[in-house]
């Protein structure tokens, strides 16, 4: 037994593949950057990382199952803007608490969200868009990935400041609701740039607006919501790595280190940014500042997701 105790302690963190659980289908937006920073990240930490999609209640039953894991380093997750910023507004009985629950490793990648219909979508611009949402109502139908999903909470929001009142339709993610939405079986989702920017090049769906202050350089002929006329749908949603709580300082950093090499990575920043992607660098990366974001973004999506579900 001595030897192989001490054979484990020489070999350390990590000693076996790690798992990074995905709570949404794969092919989505948070899948897509998973499997982009999961190389790197193997690379650095000497061990494969192999991504494990766990799908349902809007990005939450992945997160609380592996929220449940324990802190030892072998289980990993991505979560982000939904899963640990508005879900806490829109589930009564969380069982996770986003803030307290994790050990934050870091951002992966700020995410704009985009408003994308089908290509055929009778609206020449964002305008007429949301006439026919108003007009035609509920006849229209809008894809989201679960309650509290970026998709969900973003779309929530759109909805309450077009006066829109579609009919909503859930996937176990953006990546199955994309299929959906190229071949015309639903008509519009608020989904993350990742997601939607090869199908804009490829011309298979169309898009009304960015919201962000900024037009994409990803997609450089997107108008802004503020040019396009609804300056008060500003979102922007992002992928960050968590661990469960309380891990062994020297696991923590180890993990920390390897998504800070992960986003140096010149092929992950290629990848990144021509999926419209923003990469974090300096004091946007690593623990601190994500636990700041996490905070932030918690308290900033509970009033106005509380608001947009009064208002419907
Ligand atoms: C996904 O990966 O499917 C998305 O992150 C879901 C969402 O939050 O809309």
């Amino acid at each position: 037994v001595a030897a192989s105790v001490t054979a484990t302690a020489e070999e350390g963190y990590p000693s076996r593949p790690i798992s990074l659980v995905v709570p949404f289908a794969a092919g989505g937006p948070t899948d897509t950057i998973a499997r982009i920073i999961a190389p790197p990240m193997a690379k650095a930490l000497g061990r494969p990382i192999t991504i494990a999609n766990i799908p349902g209640g809007g990005g939450t039953t992945g997160i609380t199952e592996a929220s449940r894991a324990k802190p030892d380093g072998y289980t990993i997750m991505v979560g982000h803007m939904g899963t640990h910023g508005a879900a806490p507004a829109l589930f009564r009985t969380l069982k996770y608490d986003p803030a307290r629950t994790f050990d934050p490793i870091g951002v992966a990648a700020g995410t704009p969200v985009v408003i994308v219909a089908r290509k055929d979508f009778p609206a020449a611009d964002l305008h007429g868009f949301i006439e026919a949402l108003q007009t035609k109502g509920s006849t229209y139908n809008q894809a989201h990935a679960g309650v509290g999903s970026v998709s969900h909470s973003t779309g929530m929001l759109f909805d309450a400041i077009a006066n829109a009142r579609p009919t909503f339709v859930v996937y176990r993610g953006t990546g199955p609701a994309m299929n959906d939405l190229i071949s015309g079986q639903v008509d519009f989702l608020t989904d993350q740039i990742v997601n939607v920017v090869p199908h804009l090049q490829a011309g298979t769906i169309r898009a009304y607006a960015i919201a962000t202050p900024e037009r994409s350089p990803a997609l450089p002929s997107v108008p802004t919501t503020r040019e396009a006329g609804l300056p008060n749908f500003e979102v922007s949603a992002w992928n960050a790595v968590f661990a469960p709580k309380n891990l062994p300082k020297d696991v923590h950093a180890k993990l920390v280190d390897a998504l800070d090499k992960a986003l140096d990575d010149p092929t992950v920043r290629e990848r990144l940014l021509k999926l419209g992607g923003r990469i974090p660098e300096g004091g946007e990366r690593g623990p601190a500042a994500l636990q700041k974001l996490v905070e932030s973004e918690v308290a900033r999506w509970t009033p106005a997701l509380r608001a947009a579900v009064d208002s419907e």
